[in-house]
């Protein structure tokens, strides 16, 4: 069986494959697809992007990207009012935005999220890292605490979701390893059977 390894990855060559693994992840259908594609491929043109992968062979079950946070991109200009009113703010300076953070549902709890957002952050000579999250008890939360991201700011909403999203946001680096399961990672990754994990939508937007 082919190891999975992470490392980085052209988020322009690899944007079709990185929303085939979100729509699994995060339970988007057709329409969804289409409009996020367009967002990761003009998100792909931004400056300091960086994305990483977790490749099988030449299949990405796993991805994640971020950039260094832009004011005066819309995710930004959302979150800033809510930011402000706890005096959080200045996160939104000098800070590393983590976009986008998603497993195939077969190949999740396998430490791959763990290792993709570490080193994700890892490329990043920022002191700060955020990102927005959705404000319940899920997966992702918990993986962002146990990497020491906290709360900014909550029930943030963004102009086309329903539902409601905690800003979070963490010192870097990032630490590499989980002190609950110090075996985590790195390992060879094997498919997992079950449902697929499908978690609410993300909030969408321009860059
Ligand atoms: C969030 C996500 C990327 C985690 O990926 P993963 O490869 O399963 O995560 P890991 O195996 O590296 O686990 C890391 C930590 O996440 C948390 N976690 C993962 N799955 C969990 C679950 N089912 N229940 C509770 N915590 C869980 C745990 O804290 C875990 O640490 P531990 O193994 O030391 O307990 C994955 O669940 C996913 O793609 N979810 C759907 C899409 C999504 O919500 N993306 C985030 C958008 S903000």
């Amino acid at each position: 069986m082919d190891e999975v390894r992470i490392e980085p990855i052209d988020l322009a060559v690899y944007a079709a494959a990185a929303l085939d693994v979100q729509a699994v992840a995060f339970g988007l259908g057709p329409e969804e697809v289409a409009l996020r594609l367009q967002i990761v491929r003009r998100h792909a043109e931004l400056p300091g992007v960086h994305a990483v992968g977790a490749l099988k062979g030449g299949m990405l079950v796993g991805f994640g990207y971020g950039m260094p946070n832009d004011r005066t991109h819309w995710w930004s200009t959302v979150i800033e009012p809510y930011l402000a009113v706890g005096g959080n703010d200045g996160w939104l300076d000098d800070a590393f935005s983590v976009t986008e953070l998603h497993v195939h549902p077969r190949y999740q709890r396998l430490g791959l999220g763990r290792g993709l957002i570490t080193t994700l952050c890892a490329a990043s000579p920022l002191p700060q890292s955020i990102l927005s999250a959705v404000d319940r008890e899920t997966p992702a939360r918990a993986l962002y605490r146990s990497l020491g991201y906290r709360d900014l700011a909550r029930r943030v909403l963004f102009p086309n979701t329903v539902l409601p999203y905690a800003v979070m946001g963490a010192p870097l680096p990032l630490p590499t390893r989980s002190s609950r399961r110090p075996d985590a990672a790195p390992r060879e990754a094997a498919p997992r059977d079950g449902a697929p994990h499908a978690a609410p939508r993300g909030p969408v937007g321009p860059p």
